[in-house]
């Protein structure tokens, strides 16, 4: 039996305007989980967190990711998965690719590693098509699995760009008690979208590749602009415009839902602003009557990883 315990950082999917093409990698917030593989054949997940997770293995996230990766590599293995610790679902900060992702990298440490990272992206997709209604995006299990900043920049075959993450490029993020399904996020969403939103949008996709690219911070926070997915999903948070203008005011650079929401997240060029911005992220919630989690962090080049 070979047995690997790991972790998977959480993530801030969409980074502003690009909607399931960018995504990047948190520090020091993750799922733990240990993937052992025998000889035999089937899966087993057991948890062991307090978060209530399917009893159904074929509804978790994990299984249509393992069985992925279990079909590429072709033989029959009794894979088994425990989860130790995890993000609360429905989080906005990539809870489910940070299972999926943790799950896949432990496994293919545990059969010796067959699989490249970008091939284990592949498989971790899977468990984000079995949770968002359908669609499979990478944007949050790509920089789970990779770390930094992750561009896909297209997906039929998945092509996966890691961009370069400037060093003042400094997080808070707000995780509201307050749960927002990504399936119900997509399905707010409008199908198609007018030329000229189109336009302000993939200008802002370039500035931001740009921005990271020349390592300018500015121009990334003037880039971190959603039109096009924004107006639909921010009713589902409280005081949203009111909460800009608050972290805005405070020297933030961006302001922006992270991935599906519920949770905020915003880009500061200094670690004491994005630590003030952090307080007034809690104290606007509190107002509101709802709790959060905050985290401040600048982002992390570092993705799943083996852990003791
Ligand atoms: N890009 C995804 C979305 C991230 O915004 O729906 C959440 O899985």
């Amino acid at each position: 039996m070979k047995s690997v315990r790991v972790f998977a950082p959480a993530t801030v999917a969409n980074m502003g305007c690009g909607f399931d093409v960018m995504g990047m990698t948190l520090d020091g917030v993750g799922d733990v989980m240990t993937v052992s593989v025998e000889e035999g054949d089937g899966l087993q997940i057991e948890n062991l967190t307090d978060v209530e997770l399917p009893e159904d293995i074929d509804k978790n996230v994990v299984t249509p990711a393992i069985r992925a990766m279990m079909a590429a590599f072709g033989e029959k293995r009794m894979v088994k998965v425990v989860i130790e610790k995890k993000i609360s679902p429905g989080s906005g900060i990539g809870s489910s690719a940070a299972s999926s992702a943790a799950a896949v990298y432990g496994l293919n440490v545990a059969l010796g590693s067959p699989f490249s990272d970008e091939r284990l992206v592949e498989y971790a997709m899977e468990g984000e098509k079995l949770i968002s209604g359908g669609t499979p995006h990478a944007d949050n299990v790509g920089p789970s699995i990779l770390g930094g900043v992750v561009l896909l920049r297209g997906y039929e075959p998945l092509d996966i760009v890691r961009l370069p993450v400037p060093d003042n490029f400094c997080c808070s993020v707000a995780h509201p008690a307050i749960m927002v399904s990504t399936k119900m996020a997509r399905e707010v969403l409008p199908k198609d979208i007018p030329l000229r939103t189109a336009v302000k949008q993939w200008g802002n996709v370039a500035g931001l590749v740009a921005g990271l690219a020349l390592g300018d911070v500015y121009l990334v926070g003037r880039a971190m602009c959603d039109v096009v997915v924004e107006p639909y999903r921010k009713q589902f948070i409280p005081g949203f415009d009111e909460l800009r203008e608050k972290v805005t005011a405070a020297g933030a650079l961006a302001f922006n839902i992270s991935g599906a929401g519920p949770s905020v997240f915003s880009l500061s060029a200094d670690m004491a602003t994005a630590e003030r911005v952090g307080e007034i992220m809690r104290e606007h919630f509190a107002n509101q009557g709802v709790g959060s989690d905050i985290y401040v962090s600048k982002v992390s080049n570092r993705g799943a990883r083996v852990v003791e």
